[in-house]
């Protein structure tokens, strides 16, 4: 019956979901990072989870608790998180990229720990690669493919560029603009903008509120592949 199906609507469905910042080694004891705390990506995996799907979540260093009934892959640095990320992506019919990817890594990794010696000192980095937009240039058909976006200005303008470029289904808006939004939060501030444009502004909430918003999307977005 329709209230059977309902309650499960991303029963048989697999979804991948990526989580928390990496870490880009620069010695045996430091790395350059950022500070996601993980916990939007871990609350979709969640969700998603509860929505039905069978769940794998790529996770760089957290703190966090594994969700019920999701499958955990832990990595640290980005060239990490592409390769466990490839190898799971044609067998998704969901994925989520909510990680904070590092942009750029140390070209070089030292095997010893880096004396202080020089008033100044510059470690090279190179561009990492983009995963989100490796996956967006062979997205199936069967896909849901949603990233999100962090931006201080020029936000809806940016944020619609990299859904265009990424070739994403819908890209989630995360303003650092406002109060009770951002890293430590367990509130966010987030807009969620379509493929075709079409924009929902979401008010302040929890993050577990965001995340079933955002899944309740990505469950219709499913549902019309099947129609
Ligand atoms: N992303 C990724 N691989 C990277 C960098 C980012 O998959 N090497 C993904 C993020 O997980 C996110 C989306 O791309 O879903 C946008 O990340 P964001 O940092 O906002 O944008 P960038 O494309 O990295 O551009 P910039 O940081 O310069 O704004
Ligand atoms: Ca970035």
């Amino acid at each position: 019956s329709t209230f059977f199906h309902d309650a499960l609507p991303l029963k048989g469905k697999k979804a991948l979901v990526t989580a928390g910042p990496t870490h880009e080694t620069i010695d045996p004891v430091r790395f350059i990072g950022n500070h996601s705390s993980g916990k939007m990506g871990f609350a979709i995996a969640e969700v998603l989870q509860q929505l039905g799907a069978e769940v794998m979540l790529v996770s760089g260093p957290t703190a966090l608790k594994t969700p019920e009934k999701v499958q955990r892959h832990n990595v640290t640095t980005a060239q990490e998180m592409l390769t466990q990320v490839e190898q799971h992506f044609e067998d998704a019919d969901i994925v989520v990229m909510s990680a904070a990817v590092a942009d750029y890594t140390p070209v070089e990794v030292a095997s010893k720990k880096i004396k202080k010696k020089d008033e100044v000192f510059t470690i090279a980095l190179r561009k990492t690669t983009d995963i989100l937009a490796t996956l967006g240039a062979k997205k199936l058909a069967k896909q849901t493919l949603v990233g999100f976006a962090l931006e201080t200005d020029n936000e809806l303008e940016n944020a619609k560029g990299k859904l265009a470029r990424k070739n994403l289904d819908y890209i989630v808006l995360n303003s650092m603009q406002d109060q009770g939004a951002g890293f430590a939060v367990d509130t966010n501030k987030v807009t969620i903008i379509g493929k075709d444009l079409h924009t929902i502004e979401l008010p302040l909430k929890s993050k577990k509120e965001i995340a079933k918003d955002i899944c309740d999307i990505i469950a219709d977005h499913q549902l019309a592949k099947g129609e």
